[in-house]
């Protein structure tokens, strides 16, 4: 599938680690609904070829993305956006069961920024600008901007951020919590979210689903029954031969070899 592919890269650049770099430059990596049509067929491809343990999400220098494809939406109305569900199709992404890594440099902006807060581990390099500019536009953030935000900064910063359209920065973002971490250059920050993405796809396949799978439904949850839910997922691990793997491998000072069983 990967040689079909006209709007993003696709490699294998570690073991057990894709990449996905988006690749509409001239646009500044705007994210076009055929853009999206590859990147949900590349993440489905990772996801079925069991090769792939976690992936990265990234795009260039000057851009991660700089927002859905305002040359595309502006002639929507009501009737089209609505009729056809518009950006529906946005969120296959988090529906994809191994971890996604963004790296993120250069502009985020409105769709942009929204992608970058749908992946499961947000890193950025110095110069990331982030931003929700859609109230400049006449519209609202519409792929999960005005929930995830609001979810991972609060709603004080949030709406501030929203409502006048200004950007934040690395810095900003990861002090407040929305970026895991900001490295020092562009190219330490891919560097970065690899290794991440490397020692993820090192470990057992079913405990890492079930990782990510809980720590999603937190946002889906209230505290005792997030809780439970999480008891549940880590009792039914004690089915899978990867825990008898691990904690025999512990016991016995030993290098697990999982099996994904
Ligand atoms: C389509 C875009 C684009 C976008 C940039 N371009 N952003 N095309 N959609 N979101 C195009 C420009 O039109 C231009 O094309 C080329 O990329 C280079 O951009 P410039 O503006 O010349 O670059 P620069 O002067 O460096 O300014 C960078 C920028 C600016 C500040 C990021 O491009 C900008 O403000 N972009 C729009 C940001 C934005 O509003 N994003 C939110 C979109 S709404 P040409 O052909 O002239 O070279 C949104 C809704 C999400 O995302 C909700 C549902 C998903």
């Amino acid at each position: 599938a990967e040689a079909s592919y006209e709007h993003i890269l696709i490699s294998t650049p570690r073991p057990g680690v894709g990449q996905i770099t988006l690749n509409r430059p001239k646009a500044l990596n705007a994210l076009s609904t055929p853009l999206m049509t590859e990147l949900n067929a590349a993440l489905r491809a990772f996801e079925a070829s069991k090769e792939a343990g976690a992936v990265v999400i990234t795009g260039n220098e000057k851009a991660f993305a700089a927002g859905a494809d305002i040359k595309e939406m502006k002639d929507l109305n009501f009737a089209s956006a609505f009729g056809n569900d518009f950006i529906k199709n946005w969120s296959e992404l988090t529906q994809i069961s191994i971890p996604i890594i963004a790296a993120v440099n250069g502009y985020a902006l409105g769709g942009g920024c929204e992608l970058a807060m749908m992946v499961d581990i947000l890193y950025c390099g110095p110069k990331a600008t982030f931003g929700q500019p859609e109230i400049k536009l006449g519209v609202i953030p519409g792929a999960g901007g005005s929930q995830r935000l609001t979810w991972a900064i609060g709603k004080a910063k949030a709406m501030e951020i929203i409502l006048t359209g200004k950007n934040f920065s690395a810095e900003e973002a990861e002090r407040w919590g929305l970026a895991a971490r900001v490295f020092e250059t562009p190219e330490a920050c891919v560097e970065g979210a690899l290794d991440t993405a490397e020692t993820i796809a090192s470990y057992g396949r079913l405990a890492v689903k079930a990782a990510k799978e809980v720590v999603n439904q937190s946002m889906e949850n209230g505290l005792s029954e997030g809780v439970k839910f999480e008891r549940r997922v880590f009792q039914s691990l004690f089915a899978t031969r990867d825990q008898k793997i691990g904690m025999t491998a512990f016991a016995e000072k030993k290098k697990p070899q999982w099996t994904g069983e």
